[in-house]
């Protein structure tokens, strides 16, 4: 039996684990993609970096033959003019041999800055070269071909290589700002659907059960009229199902729209609710009422809290198989909220599936829906703006839900 139950509450919660299953493959899958786009941008970024080390060396050399060949005027201006000009994107500073700056290329310069001031700018940035790439030697040499002084060329990565670098994290960042996005899009539409589904379906409910109790009055009222019947336990009876029957519309159509909240005497309302159940439920259930002050009013919509004293009772005296105490205790915080603790002698519930309790289709039971909760929960947070949540709960001992109300 224990074992039926077992598998029916896991059937139940297979639904459950297939939505989370999908979200940790979306989750793998847009992280691989992400990968994938740094790993590729990186391969290129190192291709890029390559290809400038290239253009620097064909650079240094055509210096290097603009400064050693100086008979072919021709042959001077088309290296010049091809290949030292062409690097447009590559920052370059030239030093002689002891360091002295000779000349740059591809470095903004603020014209409005003094000659210090330049000067200092270009130093930092031949720093800078310095700590990310050795510089290109450019011999000098004379007729015989001897060496005689040295020049240098520094550089840095272009800008075009250091976006490129950057591209992978800003690409990151839109995926995330992307997904995060996405996600908070579709929990709000399925949230939405998930509401139009309860109201929907409430509100039908509250309309349907009209037609036949308005019906079942009307037989009362006949029934009262008739001389055999006046005075017999029927009619006292059936009023007590139609009064029950409107308060299930009333429920019903209270969740269906908006629902009225009024100041009601808390522990007076759910004493009522109370006494209802206490003639319904075992008598080997004890159900306790405290309240300190004992007339704390509260902004509560009476159907719906009826509803919600009344099913978190009757899970309670399901987990004590029909023997215990359920005690309610009503209190104020020390921020004015209003606390209602229900405690139950119970089974208990286990601590890995205290967050499941809520969720709809959650049940261990073999004749549950596992909605009480859902829709208790949906009463306290949507329509009184209050929380509801386990508090306490120990295996055999029993379990504390906790209510929290606006004062
Ligand atoms: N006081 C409690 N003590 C122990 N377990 C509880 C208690 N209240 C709820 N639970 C657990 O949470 C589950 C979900 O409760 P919920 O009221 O949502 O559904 P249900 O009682 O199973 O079915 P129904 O839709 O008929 O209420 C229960 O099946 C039970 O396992
Ligand atoms: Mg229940």
């Amino acid at each position: 039996m224990a074992k039926d139950t077992q598998n029916l509450s896991d059937k139940s919660l297979d639904l459950i684990k297939k939505k989370s299953t999908i979200n940790l493959v979306v989750v793998v899958f847009a992280f691989a993609i992400a990968l994938a786009s740094v790993y590729f941008t990186r391969i290129i970024v190192e291709q890029l970096k390559v290809r400038e080390l290239g253009i620097m060396q064909l650079y240094a050399k055509s210096l290097e033959f603009t400064v050693n060949n100086q008979n072919s005027p021709d042959e001077l201006a088309f290296v010049v003019q091809e290949i030292t000009y062409r690097n447009n994107s590559i920052p370059v500073i030239q030093t002689n041999g002891i360091g002295l700056i000779l000349g740059t290329k591809n470095i903004e310069i603020d014209p409005a800055i003094s000659e210090s001031e330049r000067e200092d700018f270009l130093m930092n940035i031949l720093e800078e070269m310095k700590l990310e790439y050795d510089p290109i030697e450019i011999p000098f040499r004379d007729e015989k071909g001897e060496v005689y002084d040295y020049q240098y060329i520094y550089y840095k990565n272009s800008v075009l290589l250091n976006r490129l670098e950057y591209y992978p994290l800003v690409q990151l960042s839109v995926i995330v700002i992307f997904g995060i996005i996405a996600y908070i899009a579709f929990n709000y539409s399925k949230s939405a659907e998930q509401n139009r589904v309860w109201v929907g379906l409430a509100k039908e409910t509250a309309h349907q059960l009209g037609t036949p109790i308005s019906s079942l009055m009307a037989w009362v009222e006949y029934f009262k009229e008739d001389e055999t019947l006046k005075n017999s336990e029927i009619i006292e009876e059936l009023e007590k199902d139609i009064h029950r029957l409107e308060m299930i519309t009333a429920r019903f159509s209270n969740i269906g729209s908006v629902p009225v909240l009024n100041y009601e005497n808390l522990p007076a309302a759910i004493e009522a609710t109370l006494s209802y159940l206490r003639k319904r439920v075992s008598k080997k259930v004890e159900i306790n009422l405290s309240a300190k002050p004992s007339d704390i009013r509260a902004r509560i919509n009476k159907p719906l809290f009826d509803w919600v004293i009344e099913n978190i009772c009757k899970n309670a005296v399901d987990s004590m198989g029909g023997v215990g105490k359920i005690d309610i205790n009503i209190k104020k915080s020390a921020d004015d909220k209003i606390i209602i603790d229900i405690t139950d002698t119970g089974k208990g519930i286990q601590k890995s599936k205290i967050k499941d309790v809520f969720l709809p289709g959650y049940t261990t039971k073999t004749r549950g829906w596992g909605l009480g909760l859902t829709l208790v929960k949906r009463i306290i947070e949507k329509n009184h703006e209050g929380k509801i949540f386990v508090k306490n709960t120990e295996i055999n001992e029993g379990t504390t839900f906790r209510i929290l109300l606006k004062s």
